[in-house]
């Protein structure tokens, strides 16, 4: 029994999600994209991917514009025990696609954790940042995240276009959008 059989079985997804994890199956079909988890020693290959971002989309990524002295400054502060990496390759091993899961805080509401996901231009459109952020969706689920947000511009729309596709929750102000994700399955 595969795992959504599983989860249909035991009653732990509703009809509506099963149809959304249908689509993304099927999307995942265009390609498959093999996602890894990062360690410290992938520091020289991330901080190689972000600074190849351009201008707006180093925006897009962190929410303003940021110089090469301040990528290099976040790539070597990454917890890598705290937080969890993940990357795709590409054919020569460059690293086209990376998602930070950020774990933030621990409170009466739950644990919360944000993810911040960028894939080189050259890479778009094949399906990484999705499967990026299902990666995030499925580890927050499995340690026990309640809450898995994303600070996004709301004229982001493509990463608003994953968001939606994959059912977040979003909020809408100033120009900027929290999409929202509950990484608890529903219980029937
Ligand atoms: C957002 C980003 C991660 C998407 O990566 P990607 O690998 O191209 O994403 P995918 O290929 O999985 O999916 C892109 C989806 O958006 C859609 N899309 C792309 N541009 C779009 C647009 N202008 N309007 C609406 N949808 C759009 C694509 O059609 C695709 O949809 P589909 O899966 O239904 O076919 C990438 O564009 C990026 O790195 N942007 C800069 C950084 C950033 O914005 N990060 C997010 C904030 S943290």
């Amino acid at each position: 029994m595969n795992p959504l059989e599983l989860s249909k079985a035991v009653g732990a997804f509703t009809d509506e999600d099963l149809r959304k994890a249908a689509e993304a199956a099927q999307a995942a079909q265009r390609t498959t994209v093999l996602v890894r988890e990062l360690a410290a020693h992938h520091r020289s290959r991330l901080l190689k991917h972000f600074l190849a971002l351009g201008e707006e989309d180093r925006l897009l990524r962190f929410g303003q514009s940021v110089g090469d002295h301040v990528i290099e400054a976040y790539v070597d502060s990454i917890d890598f025990d705290h937080d969890s990496v993940f990357g795709v390759y590409d054919e020569k091993l460059e690293l086209v696609g990376v998602g930070h899961f950020a774990n933030l805080r621990d409170n009466a509401q739950g644990r919360v954790a944000e993810f911040g996901v960028s894939v080189s231009k050259s890479a778009r459109g094949s399906g990484i940042g999705s499967a990026l952020f299902e990666r995030a969706a499925i580890h927050g689920r499995n340690t026990s995240v309640r809450t898995l947000y994303m600070h996004c511009l709301s004229r982001n729309a493509a990463m608003m276009h994953i968001a939606k596709k994959a059912g977040m929750k979003v909020q809408y102000a100033y120009g900027e959008a929290t999409p929202t994700w509950n990484c608890r399955p529903r219980t029937p």
